[in-house]
């Protein structure tokens, strides 16, 4: 195995050096490698990758099985690749008032009003827009065990119901079409849950979708998503990656919030693609 996965400073993220997805992929030993760095760092950051779409689908096959994306649109589609959407900062609301839409710019996990979210997200830069653009990751796991014994208490038995368009959301999601709207899942899930294949414990929770605790007000919710998220979002819990041409990120939604930053000069797009797999 002549590829490499370097920690990156701190307790989130890592960088895989060298990966070959014809080389490497077919290697159980060097899979297993990486689904172990990947379950300990949260996020791997593949570094210049020659790959096209399907080597794309290839390694996103390495850490799971494909799930659809929930909500569709034509200008999501990339020809030939149903499990893959493009994600480009042109987008607008199309189905709405056509206003560009904010996609992933506040803290958010993917799509945790489903019963079974997508455990990893999988992004590849397809078109990058020079200066900014960072995406930000946070490691709900340490966040969970640097909270003091009392904050725990209170967190432990708590438990979320998490829907599509929450109406506390700082941001706004692209309106839906009345089917999507009536077919949309909820969930409840608790705040504190045993990862799946750590059995480590991690705070999951979601800014964007969480309506409220069970046997708590929106109030009390919000205020204590804000206190979790202040909490979560210091410095030493988080990595911020610079896109670089070639990159690919696996993030694992059970672990990590994320944001992405729209910070760059509006001229220019910033085009990814992007395959969920469970
Ligand atoms: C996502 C997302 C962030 C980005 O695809 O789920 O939040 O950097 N993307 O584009
Ligand atoms: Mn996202």
């Amino acid at each position: 195995m002549s590829f490499e996965i370097r920690p990156l400073p701190g307790v989130t993220g890592a960088e895989v050096i060298g990966f070959d997805i014809g080389r490497d992929g077919a290697d159980q030993a060097a899979r297993q490698r990486l689904r172990d760095a990947w379950t300990d760092r949260v996020v791997l950051a593949f570094r210049d990758m020659e790959i096209d779409e399907a080597g794309f689908m290839r390694l996103a096959g390495l850490f799971g099985e494909n799930v659809p994306q929930p909500v569709q649109r034509p200008e999501y589609r990339v020809e030939g690749f149903p499990f893959i959407r493009l994600l480009s900062s042109r987008h607008r609301d199309s189905l709405g008032d056509n206003k560009p839409l904010n996609v992933g710019g506040t803290w958010h996990t993917d799509h945790s009003h489903l019963p079974d979210p997508p455990r990893g997200t999988v992004l590849r830069a397809i078109r990058l827009p020079g200066e900014g653009g960072d995406t930000s990751f946070t490691n709900q796991r340490a966040a969970y065990e640097a909270l003091d014994e009392e904050t725990r208490r209170e967190v432990d038995p708590l438990v979320g119901l998490h829907i599509y368009n929450s109406r506390y959301a700082p941001r706004r999601m692209a309106t839906m079409t009345p089917a999507e709207e009536r077919e949309a899942p909820s969930a409840r899930h608790p705040l504190v849950r045993p990862h799946p294949v750590s059995g480590r414990k991690a705070l999951y929770f979601n800014p964007i979708r969480i309506e409220r605790f069970d046997g708590m007000d929106a109030a009390a919710s919000q205020a204590l998503m804000d206190r979790l998220v202040a909490h979560c979002e210091q410095d030493r819990f988080v990595y911020r990656h610079r896109w670089r041409a070639g990159d690919v990120l696996i993030w694992d939604n059970a672990q990590a919030l994320h944001m992405v930053r729209h910070d760059y000069d509006p001229a220019r797009e910033r085009v990814m693609h992007r395959t969920l797999v469970g």
